[in-house]
């Protein structure tokens, strides 16, 4: 099976630099709704899908530690409920003074929208670091894998 939602319009040179200021903004303010009580690690981020629509997600703890779920997960949650599977980028802000990239699993599931998209790792004060998500994720596992 080939990614279903792959096209020519989601390479990354698509996402204007306006689009991205928007995402950006996006990511920053649904961080401050992040619910991470236990490790204060506050996570936003924010898909724009081909249609530059806009998907958010923070972090979500829980007492029982395991349960928690990522930012860019439940940004994939709300894109997918808003059936819009087709990311052409995806901004993640932390609050560290360097920026950090996804998790194994977030890049795992990112992976699957489109291996071709931009992740754009930011924090508040704009540390911005770009990557493909191919580059953070080389070799996937993906639908085409089964
Ligand atoms: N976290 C994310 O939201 N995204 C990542 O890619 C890495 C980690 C969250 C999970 C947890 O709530 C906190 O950051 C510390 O790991």
């Amino acid at each position: 099976m080939q990614f279903p939602y792959v096209d020519s319009e989601m390479i990354p040179s698509a996402v204007s630099s306006e689009v991205v200021e928007r995402a950006v903004a996006a990511a920053i303010a649904v961080r401050a709704n992040a619910y991470a009580p236990y490790s204060n690690f506050l996570v936003g981020a924010a898909l724009v899908d081909s249609d530059g629509g806009l998907h958010v997600g923070c972090n979500v703890e829980n007492a029982s530690y395991g349960l928690t779920n990522c930012a860019e997960r439940a940004a994939v949650a709300a894109a997918t409920a808003a059936g819009r599977r087709n990311i052409v980028l995806c901004v993640v802000v932390t609050g560290t003074p360097s920026p950090a990239a996804p998790c194994g699993a977030c890049r795992q599931v990112l992976s699957e929208c489109n291996p071709a998209m931009q992740i754009l790792c930011t924090t508040p004060e704009r540390a911005d670091v770009f990557y493909r998500m191919d580059e953070l994720l080389p070799h996937a596992f993906g639908p085409d894998s089964l």
